[in-house]
This record gives C-alpha cells, structure tokens and sequence, in this order.
C-alpha cells in the first residue's frame, strides 16, 4: 500500500501501511461525520491507503440500525467523498460499517460499546487497535474520556495493541479550560494518545507552506526581516453562520478561526526550520512562534485589533440577514463576525515586521491567503517609472490553491515604464490532481501514530494564552460597541485603517 498516487503526498511521510484498526466515531449522527470523516476514510478505502482488516463504529444517541446508517453514509458518500462510489466499492466498503447506540455518561453503554468493538475483532480479525475520534459537543469531551478510560476502552499503560482519542476542536475556550482539559485529558491517556485535530493541518497547501519554504533554496533567504516588509494572512468566508447561532454567539470569529487555524497558519509562515518531520521537532517550532507573539500593548487596544460583526447585504448577488437577526443569535449581541490584528512575533527572524491576520463571515468570497509584501529596493533606479506597487509573494491556500509572484517589468516599447505583473504556479495545472482532503490526512496519520500535524498540550495552551490576554483586553473596554460591516464587504472600515496607519492597504484577493 503507497501513497504515490499521490505526488503532493511525497516528501512529507514515508509511505508506511497502517495497522489494522477500527475507528469509532463518537456523534455519528452528527454533520462532521456526514459531510466529512465517513466520505474521507471511504476516499482512503478507494485509494487502497487502509488497512486491510478495517472497521468504522459510529456511535451516538440517536437509535439507528447498522443498515440504517449504511444507507445513509452511502448517501453522504455519494454526495461529498472525493472518489464517488461505484456500486462495487461501496459493496466492499459497507461491510466495514457499523451502528452503536449509545449515551456519551453512562457506564452501561460503554461496557456494551466494549462488547461490540470485541466481537468486530473477531469478526474482522482487527486485534485491538482502536481509535476514538470525540466528533462531539465539546461539553462531553471530559465524560467520553473518563468513560473510555474506566471502561478498559483505552489503556495508558501502552502496549502492543494501540488506543488513541482524537478531539475535535474547540478544544478549550479559554487559556484556563484549555489547561484543564489537558489536565484531564492527561490523567487518563498518555500525549502520545491524544490527537488534538485542526483540520488546517490537514489541508495540502497549508503542508505545502513547509515544503515551499524549506525544499527549495530560492525563497527562504529573503523570509525574514531585511527583506520583507510585511505579511498579511487572510481567512476570509462568504457564508454567514449557517444555522450555527447557538455556538457561534458564544464563540466569534477569533475563537472559531484565529486561536486554532489562522494561528497554526501563522506558524507555518514564521517558524523557523525543524531539525526533523517528527511530531515534536514540528511543534516545537510552532509553540516557539506562539511564545514569541507580543502582547497588545496595555492601552493601545485600537492600534492593534479591529472588531467587527455584519449587518444585512448580500454576498455574490444573494442576499444576507444582519448577524443579529441569525437564529440563535442573542439580542444586542456583541460577538465579533470580524477580526483584524496586527501582531509582531518578537525574535531575530522578524523583529519590527507587522503580521496583519483578519478572518470575517459574509465577506465577498471565500478565500485563505499568506502574502509576504516585500520592501522597495534600496535605490530607485527607475526613478518615477519604477514600478508603484512593492514585490508580493502570495501562497493561496483555497481555493484555486497556488502561490503567485507579482513583480515589476518593464513594459513593452520604447520607453522605460515599469508594470506589475504576476508570476503564477496553480496545483490544478501543474499536478492535474485534486488534493485530497484535510480529514483523510489527517485520519490516515493518526492509523500511522504520526502526530506531526496535530496540535500538542503546550501549543494549544501557547496559543490560547494571547488569545485570552485579548479577550480580557477588550472586556475592559469601557465600550462594548463592535462596529458594523455590511454583509459582502471586506469589514469595517476600522480595519482598512489598521494597515493605513502604517502606510499599507489589504490585499484584494
Ligand atoms: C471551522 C469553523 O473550524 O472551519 C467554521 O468552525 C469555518 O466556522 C470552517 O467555516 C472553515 O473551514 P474551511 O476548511 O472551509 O476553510
């Protein structure tokens, strides 16, 4: 079994094969399961990167049939799996699945999931390797734990056989929960055991960030300080809050976006080289980033940080309710939809370069992107011809997944005008192959007991802390006012400011 197929898989992993094992999905009945987890381990399935003896578990309150929910992830499959079923595999691969009922506190229904996961054992010849992916309301995480752990589901100890727990995100809400569910987490599994997962981890080109910088010898000299000027990274989203009020009001967009993906893109983009691949050489960069962001400074709250939540407009010629007006949504909300910051990661690399991060909902269009905007060159030779905009280096992470070079050139004719121009590699073009997604890698590393793109203890709890100093910041305020962006544009005008202050301009992706 090899991941060759795949040419964006190589360099990254060797190709190893996975251990027989089943994965019992906790919140089966959920829409991560649905619209990702299941279709992914199906892609595997197709690619041939499962084990040969495998099985699927979900497991979730809801009462279901084994043949219930084989004909509805069949249909899920069908609908959002990067290799659509033919009637054939899908024949091969629903033997796999299987349905427990359970309740996610009581002993009883573990001690039964127990039973089954044996018998599933013999019967598919797995002996033993489990993995529990918690795809559950973040509440249950600590009582599923405990449960697994008291129930003999998972063993610390470690021995032949493996058991590991993968757990969704949110993890923590706060620098204080996340601690304390490390803590718990820890009492009853081993690190080694513990997958905290960011999907952004998961996706091709956010990997791509490390070999982009660290296989090739043409890009890393100037990734630094005397030649870049400033870095912007984008995680802008065209649709709302999708249904989501009840969460996302509690949440906002620095929880749900900055503290786990836009960060561990930030990390990627800023870290210095790993001495390895290894899980913890890579994490060890990443939490040396984190530990060197600055604290906003007390007082100049505004110089640093833009909040913003959507009013009613429309997106891509649809129209967009007000945030307020979203189901689940408290009245009088001041949860921010929008966010813009200016950081500086306080070490040799980049000191005195601002890193400027926003992520917004109902914004113009969906689009992930690090640019690198280069300073001007030393001397003008050019004079008033020369090129007006600086050098910009932009790496697209979704869609239309790419990294463009926009540079001056001179303009054909007789004269000497100078113009930018782009330079442009797209995946589509240059690999004819659509990427896989984030949660079959990531799925397939935790089979492989390779940790390297998930999240660890320490940098979770890195990240957390300057996310919490803002939350505390902003509590502070005396104002609680958030301003308001119409659905559909690029945020407040707070945020255009931000960089203006500082002579630069957002990107218009
Ligand atoms: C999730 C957030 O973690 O990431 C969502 O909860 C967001 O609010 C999503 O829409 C974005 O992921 P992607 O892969 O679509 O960029």
């Amino acid at each position: 079994m090899s991941g060759t197929a795949n040419p964006l898989r190589q360099g990254l992993v060797e190709d190893r094969s996975p251990e027989p094992c089943t994965v019992v999905i906790f919140g089966a009945s959920g829409d991560l399961t649905k619209r990702k987890l299941v279709p992914a381990l199906f892609s595997l399935f197709t690619e041939r990167l499962l084990p040969p003896s495998f099985a699927v578990v979900g497991y979730a309150r809801k009462a279901m049939s084994d043949d219930d929910f084989r004909a509805e992830m069949h249909e899920w499959c069908k609908k959002f799996a990067r290799h659509k079923p033919t009637d054939d595999q899908w024949a091969r691969f629903a033997p796999c699945l299987s349905y427990q009922t359970g309740d996610y506190e009581d002993p009883e229904a573990y001690a039964g999931l127990k039973a089954r996961l044996a018998a599933i054992d013999t019967e598919r010849g797995i002996s033993g390797n489990r993995i529990f992916y918690l795809s559950t309301p973040p509440a249950t995480f600590p009582i599923a734990v405990q449960r697994l752990a008291e129930s003999g589901l998972t063993d610390r100890r470690g021995n032949d056989k493996f058991t590991r727990v993968i757990i969704e995100k949110p993890f923590g809400t706060d620098l204080d929960s996340a601690r304390a569910l490390n803590a718990h987490c820890r009492s009853y599994l081993r690190e080694d055991q513990i997958y905290r997962i960011d999907h952004y981890l998961g996706k091709e080109t956010v990997q791509n960030l490390m070999v982009f910088r660290f296989g090739n010898a043409l890009f890393e000299p100037l990734w630094n300080n005397r030649f870049v000027d400033h870095v912007q990274i984008t995680g802008a989203e065209a649709i709302g809050i999708e249904g989501r009020g009840g969460y996302f009001d509690l949440a906002g967009i620095v929880r749900d976006m900055v503290q786990n993906h836009l960060f561990q893109v930030l990390c990627l983009t800023a870290m210095e080289p790993p001495v390895s691949l290894a899980g913890d050489d890579l994490r060890d960069e990443k939490v040396k980033v984190l530990k060197a962001l600055r604290p906003i400074p007390e007082g100049r709250f505004d110089d640093f940080t833009v909040r913003g939540q959507y009013r009613a407009g429309s997106v891509a010629g649809k129209p967009v309710p007000s945030y307020q007006d979203e189901l689940g949504v408290n009245a009088g909300s001041t949860t921010e939809t929008f966010v813009a910051l200016k950081l500086f990661i306080d070490n040799w690399r980049w000191a005195g370069v601002p890193f400027y991060l926003r992520s917004g909902k109902a914004l113009p269009k969906k689009v992930t992107e690090v640019a690198l905007v280069f300073k001007d060159t030393p001397h003008r030779l050019f004079g008033e011809r020369s090129v007006s905009e600086p050098n910009v280096l932009a790496i697209r992470i979704q869609p239309d997944e790419g990294i463009s070079v926009r540079f001056g050139s001179k303009v054909p004719g007789n004269t000497l005008d100078i113009h930018p121009v782009n330079m442009e590699f797209r995946y589509g073009t240059s690999f004819g192959a659509e990427p896989p997604e984030a949660y079959e890698r990531l799925q397939l590393d935790c089979m492989l007991g390779d940790q390297a793109l998930y999240t660890r203890a320490d940098e979770v709890e890195a990240s957390w802390r300057w996310i919490s100093r803002l939350h505390h910041a902003w509590a502070q305020r005396s104002s609680g006012e958030v301003p308001r962006y119409e659905a559909g544009s690029w945020g407040p005008d707070e945020a255009d400011l931000l960089l203006r202050r500082d002579g630069h301009v957002w990107r218009r992706p």
